[in-house]
């Protein structure tokens, strides 16, 4: 028996794919991190780890609840691990302050658009509100943790603030709309 795959049509589908094709992207962000980072920024490499398996679990939750509601991967699943393992690259190349001032303007988006998410689906589809606020908790630490280490580091959140918000906002508007 083939199992058919639909394109995503409500809110809820359009959210759970592209969240599922962003935590690929941050998935690939932290992998393309710890390239370098063993170099640039070994006292990281515990937490690139960590945070890595968080995102991959992520990615997990909101799998399974595509595959249940039969509804096919976003697009721009493929461009987000490209994009993200780039940003990684780069970013992992310039170390530790570069590297957690990435996480913090991504998270800083991110959370914003999983809260006006939960928001929405409180109301409509408690499954995917429930998917949703299972990650809410684990991107807050990213946030918090590596704004922790940008103390006084003004020069990296300063050069990657408006790049990478310019480029979450553009792959959640464009999978919202694919
Ligand atoms: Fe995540
Ligand atoms: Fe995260």
């Amino acid at each position: 028996m083939t199992i058919r795959y639909a394109a995503a049509r409500t809110f809820a589908e359009r959210v759970l794919k592209v969240n599922h094709a962003g935590e690929n992207g941050a998935v690939h962000i932290y992998a393309g991190q710890l390239l370098f980072a063993r170099l640039t920024a070994p006292g990281m490499v515990g937490e690139l780890r960590e945070f890595k398996a968080h995102e991959e679990s992520h990615r997990e939750i909101f799998a399974a609840e595509l595959e249940r509601r039969g509804v096919r991967r976003c697009r721009s699943f493929v461009l987000c691990g490209i994009g993200g393992y780039t940003l990684g690259v780069i970013t992992g190349l310039f170390g530790r302050k570069a590297i957690a001032a990435t996480t913090a303007a991504v998270e800083r988006v991110v959370l914003a658009h999983l809260r006006g998410q939960l928001q929405v689906l409180e109301d409509t589809d408690p499954a995917a509100a429930a998917a949703v606020s299972r990650i809410v908790v684990d991107e807050q630490e990213h946030h918090d943790r590596s704004l922790a280490h940008l103390s006084k580091g003004r020069f990296w959140p300063a050069l990657l603030d408006p790049v990478v918000a310019v480029s979450t906002e553009s792959v959640i508007w464009l999978g919202m709309r694919l």
